[in-house]
């Protein structure tokens, strides 16, 4: 059975981006077969594993499909990065524009659904990275995904917001996809030494109980420089804390430690 999991929390800045790109990127280094879908407008996902894009098909277009899908046609939106075992559909700006256009479109909660269900057991693994909001894009991917995974930012209104975000979980579980879990809360940008960070952990283990990863991200500047060398941090710098960690959050996601 696919995973298929959604980073996301509407806040920006929180670490989903960097989530997204470096978990892939280690699940497919243990040879798990990972799809990384970018549904961020800001395209930033894709520019992090090292895609430019030029005439290339994008999220915007799959979402937007009108015709059924074929293998071929699901293929047209799928490329290959520099890891064997990682592919990417990608995202740029023009998918702002689907947050509009959907809106006059039927079946518009469920166009990534379907884009999924057809290709989703080519992968061991997909991981849709969000952008920071709760429209039509983040409905899609909550829609289409199995379970979500929720970076956190250890500072000082880290919880503000995330009721929000568990209500339009709670609502997507209700009308459209009654099996969404949640994978866990990820605290990310930990800093050991800071009072604030240890705050941080402490009141999201009390929110979340067991629902929080062991792997806790580090704030380290190597995990910010790799995405403008186009690598995700295991190809930039295997052995720096950050890279590290997102091997035992992959770890910790294929179910091998905790
Ligand atoms: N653990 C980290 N240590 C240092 N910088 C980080 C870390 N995680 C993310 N960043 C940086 O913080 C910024 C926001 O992270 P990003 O993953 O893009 O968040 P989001 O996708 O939630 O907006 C980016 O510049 C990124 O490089
Ligand atoms: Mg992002």
């Amino acid at each position: 059975m696919t995973r298929i999991i959604a980073v996301c929390n509407q806040k920006g800045g929180v670490g989903k981006t960097t989530t997204a790109v470096n978990l892939s990127a280690a699940l497919s280094m243990a040879e798990r077969r990972t799809l990384l879908i970018d549904a961020d407008p800001q395209g930033n996902a894709t520019q992090g594993v090292g895609i430019s894009i030029g005439d290339e098909a994008t999220l915007y277009e799959a979402l937007l499909e009108e015709d059924p899908w074929t293998p071929e046609r699901a293929s047209g939106y799928i490329l290959k990065t520099q890891l064997p075992f990682l592919d990417l559909v990608p995202a740029t700006h023009h998918l702002a524009g689907a947050e509009i256009e959907l809106v006059n479109l039927d079946r518009r909660e469920v166009r990534l659904k379907s884009f999924i269900q057809f290709i989703e057991n080519r992968y061991d693994f997909i991981l849709i990275d969000c952008p920071p909001s709760l429209g039509l894009i983040t409905l899609n991917v909550l829609v289409g995904a199995k379970s979500c995974l929720i970076p956190i930012q250890c500072e000082y209104y880290a919880l503000q917001g995330l009721a929000e975000l568990l209500n339009t979980i709670r609502l997507t579980q209700q009308s459209f996809n009654p099996n969404l879990q949640i994978e866990g809360a990820l605290l990310t940008m930990h800093q050991s030494s800071t009072v604030l960070s240890k705050q941080v952990v402490e009141e999201v283990r009390t929110s979340f109980h067991e629902k929080v990863f062991h792997s806790v991200i580090p704030r380290t500047i190597k995990l910010a420089e790799a995405p403008s060398f186009g690598k995700p941090i295991l190809l930039y710098d295997i052995a720096t804390p950050g890279a590290v960690a997102y091997m035992k959050l992959a770890q910790e996601v294929m179910g091998l430690s905790g």
